[in-house]
């Protein structure tokens, strides 16, 4: 759904200020300060952090580890929606078998310029994409993909249901969708739920877990779980595992 305030539909707005803010972080450097310790303990593998060009990690924008415990042996294909830096899509290529393929996608081309620059995935055995472009509209061929990750993305879609129902479209029959995301659980001060640019932030974003849960649902996902909450500034994050049917 749009977002419709007063008459007037914001949706371009809100998303023109969240990739401004994003390019402004880049071209600042102004990210969260540490970003390894804040990749650590979100529960990235040492390894990973051992590897990973310092510029990316200093640039980790997520609010947990979407891939944890995942099985990648038989991913083929995986896109990671709202990549940001491109950290996920990077761990997701370095686990992946040679001749697989991960797309790293952000509407924010300074973050893709960023990824590419970092020359983070030479060497890698699997594939990496970059791709600048929306997830709401996502610029791919529908049954694509064995697995989508997001990493505190689609809290900042302007249009929930266009983002679920594009990360169901892409995925495979039996594919899966593996999220790290924010909910709220209580009400929102008055002056974000006034405010039509308040969705510019995460916090505003940010939606009650029944509500992500039936946003998913809609979409077409099946068995999907909403597991280890975690406090996340005035937020919770929460792992999303849910699945295409086969
Ligand atoms: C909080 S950051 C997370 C970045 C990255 N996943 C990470 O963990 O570091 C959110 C990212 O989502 C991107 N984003 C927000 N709305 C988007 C949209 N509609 N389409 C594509 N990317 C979007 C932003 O540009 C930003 O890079």
């Amino acid at each position: 759904m749009a977002a419709i305030v007063s008459g007037r539909d914001w949706s371009d707005e809100i998303k023109d200020r969240i990739r401004r803010r994003y390019e402004r972080l880049v071209e600042e450097r102004d990210f969260l300060p540490e970003g390894a310790r804040r990749m650590r303990d979100s529960g990235y593998p040492r390894a990973v952090l051992e590897r990973l060009p310092d510029e990316l990690a200093a640039a980790y924008c997520g609010c947990g580890f979407p891939a944890a415990a995942l099985d990648l042996r038989d991913v083929r294909v995986a896109v990671d929606v709202g990549c940001g830096a491109g950290i996920d899509a990077w761990c997701l290529a370095s686990e992946m078998r040679a001749g697989s393929a991960v797309v790293a996608l952000d509407m924010t081309q300074a973050m893709i310029r960023m990824f590419v620059r970092s020359r983070a995935t030479r060497g890698l055995r699997a594939s990496v994409w970059p791709v600048a472009a929306d997830l709401e509209r996502l610029p791919l061929a529908s049954a694509i993909a064995d697995l989508v990750v997001a990493n505190a993305s689609f809290n900042l879609a302007v249009d929930k249901h266009s983002a679920f129902k594009e990360a169901f479209r892409i995925l495979k029959p039996g594919g899966r969708l593996a999220a790290r995301d924010l909910i709220r659980e209580g009400e929102l001060p008055g002056e974000v739920l006034e405010d039509p640019l308040a969705d510019v932030t995460s916090l505003g974003g940010a939606v009650p877990e029944e509500a992500l849960r039936q946003e998913i649902s809609r979409a077409g996902f099946v068995r999907i779980r909403i597991s280890d909450h975690r406090p996340f500034s005035r937020l919770t994050s929460v792992h999303i595992d849910a699945a295409k049917p086969g």
